[in-house]
């Protein structure tokens, strides 16, 4: 299938995180829309499989496998991007993951953990990335925080501190880099059907969907649509914000 003519065409973007779930989605939205993509994650074989499903919409992608946490290996992926693809327009900070414990059992490794990938790696990211998006006319970040950054969560005290901790970053970034145009949001999914929530008890699954205004869990697909278009030339004017995607789970109770 060709790209002609697409709203993303001829731009190139990193999206990390991408072997599976709301990344990899992200990745086939993105291609969708024409964009050329480098997929990050560390399972070579699955981002294969996220590479395939891509290139059906015909746009060439290249595969990252490396640690989110590794900045010597960060700063080199966006280097090799810059390289092979021809520059980069957009970065999406999807990577992440829980380490769940309530607080007085919680690990030093547990927090440093979460800490490290899903906020310290997104500096390393954004820092890596930032002369080439402002180089672009379209520079686009887009960072995959969580509702629990905004409503916190018992149990998930070290990611909701790191998914908060975006918000700021997120902010910063958009006055630091929005003089070339370069735009940095944060979407906050809420529940969203993927291995990160699989193996959460049949309780919790219920008590989420009871405080779910539009009385369905979330798919990958909800996020990919949203981050496509802030991705587009249609939200320009948009920096800074953090928009939940969440079915209205973060207005509280229902009824
Ligand atoms: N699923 C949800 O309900 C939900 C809700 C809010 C926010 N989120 C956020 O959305 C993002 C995607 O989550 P998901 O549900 O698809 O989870 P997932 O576990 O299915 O996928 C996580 C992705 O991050 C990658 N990753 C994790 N640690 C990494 C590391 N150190 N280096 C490189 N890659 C690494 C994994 O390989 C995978 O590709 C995460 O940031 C998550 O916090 C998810």
């Amino acid at each position: 299938m060709s790209s002609e003519g697409k709203s993303l065409q001829g731009r190139v973007a990193i999206v990390t995180g991408a072997s599976r779930g709301i990344g990899r989605a992200i990745a086939e939205s993105l291609a969708q829309r024409g964009a050329d993509l480098a997929l990050v994650a560390r399972n070579e074989e699955a981002l294969n499989e996220t590479r395939a499903l891509a290139e059906q919409s015909g746009v060439r992608a290249l595969t990252l496998p490396l640690d989110v946490s590794d900045a010597d290996a960060v700063k080199g992926a966006v280097e090799q991007v810059t390289a092979e693809l021809g520059g980069l327009d957009i970065l999406v900070n999807n990577a992440g993951l829980t380490r769940d414990g309530l607080l007085m059992r919680m690990s030093e490794e547990d927090w440093t953990q979460v800490l490290d990938v899903d906020l310290k790696a997104v500096f390393y990211f954004c820092r890596a990335a930032a002369r080439p998006l402002r180089k672009s006319a379209h520079g686009r970040i887009i960072n995959v925080s969580s509702i629990v950054g905004i409503i916190g969560n018992a149990g998930q005290a070290n990611y909701a501190s790191a998914k908060a901790g975006l918000f700021g970053l997120t902010r910063s970034l958009a006055k630091e880099l929005g003089g070339k145009g370069t735009t940095v949001n944060a979407v906050a999914p809420g529940f969203i059907e993927t291995d990160m929530t699989a193996s959460l008890p049949q309780e919790i699954r219920d008590n989420s969907l009871k405080s779910i205004p539009v009385q369905r869990l979330g798919v990958p697909r909800d996020i990919a649509e949203v981050v496509g278009f802030l991705c587009e030339d249609g939200a320009a004017y948009v920096t800074g914000t953090v928009l939940p995607v969440d079915g209205g789970m973060s207005l509280g109770s229902v009824g």
